[in-house]
């Protein structure tokens, strides 16, 4: 015990002066030397672009410090990453860091509070769970509100006059992803003011809030999967929306935006080549190829979230914890007074350090570019 006790320590002490480029080169196949400590980094999907560079990132950030990092994609199945995190325990991985399918996952994290492995809940609360202390993220309130203040804006709300209002149609993320609520309710805190004193209209179902769960589960979009959204536009524009010309979509990330504009652009309504015009559509996470589209006008916005910095922060925490020492994330503020509940699981409150997140319209598309996002290609093709 006390053997592996030192040569635990002494991995961390050696790897902590390893510093920044010199361990990244022993952690891949072969050099890796056995008192390495494993990080498991357990992302939940790949069909949403961020999770592949998330998860890039971390393993980089990971090795960095000195670390193994062993990183696996649950595919939006929970048991299957509930099975990814049994083999980090497995392999003794001595921290985890995971972005969750869904609350499934607590009967995995509660395994690795056993064996006394601690868990850095990242990007997504891990909820009903009262297992773990920490959570990273961006002020995901703050995303939503940044999308509700995008439609406020360009459709010049605070002029327009309820008799000839604006018509608008919701889309809302994953039901089981808490984060879904924080960016509805933020974007419900602009626009339903609007929506009470009839400037703003709702066509399909209108959740005033996502406390509103019948209402929420319909505009909510199942493990975030583009052809789910776009199947709901298209029966949107044969139902709801069919009579009336759409002002605006709530949606709530780039993956689901690009998909409702795929949808929208077989309305000749909303399709530039007939004479017609797509209404403002929202989005969030500035994948390249929204980017791209606001740059060319099609979607309306997105929100930066510099997921760079975020696994960087997420892994300096995690440095932090198992070092014994307080945390103190640089970029990232210890979430208190009413923004605290941010990391309420229903079981407990955890530390949630959160980030800020950026808006970005046609003008400023530049500043996740600036920010080193992309790829050189991808950048020459946004300048
Ligand atoms: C993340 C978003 C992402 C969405 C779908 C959310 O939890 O915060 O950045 O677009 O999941 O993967």
């Amino acid at each position: 015990m006390a053997l592996v006790a030192i040569l635990t320590v002494g991995a961390l002490i050696g790897c902590n002066k390893g510093g920044s480029s010199g361990s990244t080169s022993t952690s891949g196949s072969g050099g890796q030397s056995s008192q390495q400590v494993l990080i498991g980094v357990a992302m939940p999907e790949t069909h949403v672009q961020r999770w592949q560079k998330d998860g890039a990132n971390l393993k980089t950030e990971v090795e960095r410090r000195g670390y193994r990092a062993d990183v696996a994609f649950g595919d939006a199945d929970q048991n299957k990453q509930n099975q990814q995190i049994q083999s980090f325990l497995t392999n003794s991985a001595k921290l985890l860091i995971v972005a969750n399918v869904n609350d499934g996952v607590a009967a995995a994290i509660a395994d690795a509070a056993r064996d006394k492995v601690p868990v850095v809940a990242y990007d997504r609360l891990i909820m009903n769970s009262g297992d773990y202390d920490y959570y990273i993220t961006f002020n995901n309130f703050k995303v939503g509100q940044f999308q509700g203040q995008a439609i406020e804006q360009a459709l010049g709300l605070k002029t327009v006059n309820s008799d000839s209002p604006k018509i608008i149609t919701l889309f809302a993320g994953s039901p089981t992803d808490n984060n879904a609520k924080f960016f509805f309710d933020g974007a419900m805190s602009i626009l339903k003011p609007y929506i009470d004193s009839g400037v703003l209209k709702v066509v399909g179902p209108y959740p005033p809030s996502s406390t509103d769960n019948a209402n929420f589960q319909r505009i909510a979009t199942e493990n975030w999967q583009a052809t789910v959204a776009k199947t709901r536009m298209e029966n949107l524009l044969n139902a709801d929306a069919k009579d009336v010309t759409l002002d605006a979509v709530l949606a709530p990330n780039d993956t689901l935006a690009r998909a409702i504009i795929e949808a929208c652009l077989t309305d000749a309504k909303y399709n530039s080549a007939s004479g017609g015009k797509l209404p403002i559509v929202t989005g969030q996470d500035a994948e390249f190829a929204s980017v791209l589209s606001i740059k060319q006008g099609q979607q309306y916005m997105t929100v930066f979230k510099d997921t760079n910095r975020l696994a960087e922060a997420a892994v300096i925490l995690a440095d932090q914890i198992l070092k014994g020492q307080v945390p103190d994330v640089p970029g990232a503020t210890l979430a208190s007074g009413d923004l605290a509940s941010i990391g309420n699981t229903g079981k407990k409150t955890v530390k949630a350090y959160l980030m800020e997140p950026i808006i970005i319209t046609q003008q400023n598309v530049n500043v996740p570019v600036d920010a080193g996002f992309y790829s050189e290609q991808e950048a020459a093709q946004l300048r």
